[in-house]
């Protein structure tokens, strides 16, 4: 230790150690970063990712149209301006997610958001949203129709008694048939195709009953709902058909197998209460606190909500066995407001409320009355019916035997719509004429292509850049696309 000279420092042993001799002691330290100099950093940092963020990629992502793209209408486009002004992005988002995919949602065909599908100057920026207090809407287009999104603007809780959406009363009638314009063109190619087929399916069922179109805007707001209700009557029975009208249309509607089913379950009267809380809670908004059709959203919707109370309906009529009933919820009714309650109501509830339908001609819905068994109004097949069958007998079959994916989407779209018609059927509809599954494929093309050759012109004429004329002409996936 002797050997090496040690600086024994200016403190004596007790300060800081000790340096080797050549060693030079470093100044006091100070701080070198000024106020001035950390801000300006601090910039240079927000500005550098400022500019990976969001400057490059706007400059340098741009995607091609995907195949599934389509510009917006005039209109569509003006009800997108309403979408944003309103508020409406803040709860519903534009894009969906795998995890959002609802597949279980019946004529929706599963889709998840691809950069390609937001190109295009009408629809930057895009409208992704963000908090989904709502449910996403990227594949809202034809998920509803027309008259139920009147309704459903009007006060949500009118179609949805559940729902926390506020009411939009206070717009004008022209921005409400804008604002349902961009609702049910936002969807790209796959919405649009659904879109035509619930208007064909409406087309078809308002000619079946003899029904007016539904009111646009909100001048449903301004009918009673006895106004909405005397616009129909139920068509002369027409030649060709064995069954009457509409009753061969919403058959056809529905999948033959519900046709004859009855309901599972014992009539007991804790099914019976079930089901009526159900009804109260999910069903009245539409189908009236008395099960007469009259409830505050009918006024808005044509074919108005089916009206319940009458006894030789129920027991007799060809279209409402309990099968029937049950399918309508879990599905639906193509072209109608009744909409799919399958996500939201168990199998067993679905049963429950079809059987409390069948105990309302008997006053089972005042408040405070407890429906029993000897309410419930046993359903029997007629001779008509059966005849129908025989004639066009199911093939039970069918759904097992293999046969190759059909690749025209349009017969996809009328298969969902008409899903009791096998190739070979054909019915008769009044002002309308024969139709089978060929002919309404070719009906829901036709639909299908005005709207988007409209939206397609409508673009071109605002100047915006589109994607090859070919990108119009690749047809609708029907399917899932992107993963
Ligand atoms: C406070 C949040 C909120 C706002 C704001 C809002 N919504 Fe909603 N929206 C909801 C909720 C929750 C639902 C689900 C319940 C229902 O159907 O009403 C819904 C449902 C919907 C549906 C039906 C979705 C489906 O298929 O089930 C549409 C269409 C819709 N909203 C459009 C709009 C439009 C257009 C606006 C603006 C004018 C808007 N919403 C504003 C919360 C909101
Ligand atoms: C948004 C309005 C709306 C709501 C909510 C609604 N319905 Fe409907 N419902 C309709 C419309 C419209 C029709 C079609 C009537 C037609 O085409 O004649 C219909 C038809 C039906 C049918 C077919 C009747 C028949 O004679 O074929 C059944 C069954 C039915 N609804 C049951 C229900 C039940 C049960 C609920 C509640 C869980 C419900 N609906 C909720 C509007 C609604």
């Amino acid at each position: 230790m002797s050997d090496h000279p040690i600086d024994p420092g200016p403190a004596g042993p007790t300060g800081p150690p000790p340096l080797p001799s050549r060693w030079r002691r470093r100044p006091g330290e100070r701080m070198v970063m000024t106020p001035l100099m950390s801000s300006v950093g601090a910039m240079i940092a927000f500005a550098a990712v400022v500019f990976i963020v969001v400057l490059l990629p706007v400059q340098t992502f741009n995607p091609k149209a995907s195949k599934d793209w389509v510009p917006l209408s005039d209109a569509a486009l003006a009800g997108r301006q309403v979408f944003l002004s309103n508020g409406c992005v803040y709860c519903h988002s534009g894009f969906s997610r795998p995890q959002d995919v609802r597949a279980g949602l019946y004529y929706l065909y599963p889709k998840v958001s691809l950069p390609g599908d937001y190109f295009g100057t009408d629809q930057t920026p895009n409208l992704l949203g963000t908090e989904r207090t709502g449910p996403d809407l990227t594949n809202e287009g034809g998920f509803h129709p027309d008259d139920w999104q009147f309704a459903h603007f009007y006060n949500p809780r009118y179609v949805d008694p559940f729902s926390l959406m506020p009411s939009f009363r206070f717009l004008s009638d022209h921005e409400v048939n804008d604002l349902s314009a961009f609702v049910q063109e936002r969807s790209g190619k796959v919405g649009l195709l659904r879109y035509a087929g619930t208007l064909y399916a409406k087309h078809v069922d308002l000619a079946a009953q003899a029904y007016k179109p539904a009111p646009t805007g909100f001048q449903g707001a301004n009918r009673t709902t006895e106004q909405a209700d005397e616009q129909g009557k139920t068509a002369d029975v027409i030649g060709g058909n064995i069954l009457p009208q509409p009753d061969v249309v919403n058959l056809n509607e529905a999948d033959r197998s519900y046709w004859l089913a009855n309901d599972p379950l014992p009539v007991t009267v804790a099914n019976l209460l079930r089901g009526k809380e159900i009804f109260r809670e999910r069903c009245v908004a539409c189908h009236g606190s008395l099960g007469d059709g009259k409830g505050p959203a009918a006024k808005f919707m044509s074919p108005p909500p089916a009206d319940f109370t009458d006894k030789d309906d129920q027991c007799c009529g060809a279209d409402t066995s309990p099968g029937d009933f049950y399918y309508r919820v879990l599905r639906g009714f193509p072209g109608t407001a009744m909409e799919n309650f399958g996500t939201r109501l168990s199998v067993d509830d679905i049963w429950r409320v079809v059987m409390f339908a069948k105990t309302i001609p008997n006053g089972t819905l005042k408040s405070g009355r407890v429906p029993t068994p000897q309410d419930y109004i046993q359903w029997t097949p007629q001779d008509d019916l059966k005849a129908y069958v025989k004639a066009h007998p199911i093939d039970e079959m069918a759904p097992f035997v293999e046969r190759p994916a059909p690749t025209d989407p349009f017969l996809v779209e009328a298969e969902r719509m008409f899903p009791g018609m096998a190739p070979s059927d054909s019915i008769l509809v009044p002002n309308i004429g024969r139709i089978d599954l060929t002919s309404i494929a070719a009906g829901i093309r036709r639909i299908y292509f005005n709207l988007l050759n409209k939206a397609w012109s409508d673009a071109k004429a605002r100047g915006e850049s589109l994607p090859p004329e070919s990108q119009k002409n690749v047809l609708p996936e029907p399917i899932e696309t992107g993963s």
